[in-house]
């Protein structure tokens, strides 16, 4: 987001359950936080407008959805909310990577898997895997799937 900002783009959402972790990317972006739409709720309830967003982008909420019924709410929202033709980028820990995150029990997925849960209505264009460098010092895998919607 903070990127996103610095590079003038100005139709920007932050969607996040936690209120905490809203203030905490608010307070980072300071003067410029009034620029972005932040809004607290479960992603797998949300509702947003008919083809309101050009890009997706998803780093580490998905692979929280250890429920088939809330990956499935969330597959419903991408494919309604995110235009024809848009892309979505999805990045969760991949198939070595950690098995529970902030204590919570997460899923780990291979490129291809990930994209299934998608379906057709996503073409895989690429995926790459990332040893990301945690704050706290560990490593942990992830995959990153980058998709256009049909
Ligand atoms: C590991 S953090 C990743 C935060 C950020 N995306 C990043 O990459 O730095 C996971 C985030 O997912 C959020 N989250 C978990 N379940 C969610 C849900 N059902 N709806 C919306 N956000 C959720 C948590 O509140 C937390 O901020």
């Amino acid at each position: 987001m903070d990127d996103l900002v610095a590079e003038g783009y100005t139709d920007l959402t932050v969607f996040d359950l936690s209120s905490i972790a809203l203030a905490v990317a608010k307070q980072r972006l300071g003067e410029h936080a009034d620029i972005v739409l932040w809004i607290e709720g479960d992603i797998t309830r949300a509702k947003f407008p008919m083809n309101r967003f050009d890009i997706w982008h998803d780093r580490a909420v998905f692979h929280f959805l250890t429920d088939p019924a809330n990956r499935h709410a969330y597959v419903e929202r991408v494919i309604s909310a995110v235009r024809p033709g848009g892309h979505v980028i999805v990045a969760t820990f991949a198939e070595d990577g950690p098995e529970k995150c902030s204590g919570l029990p997460v899923m780990r997925y291979q490129p291809e898997a990930l994209h299934a849960v998608f379906g057709d209505t996503f073409q895989l264009v690429e995926h790459e895997k990332e040893a990301h460098h945690t704050p706290f010092g560990t490593v942990q895998q992830f995959v990153y799937c980058y998709c256009r919607k049909r």
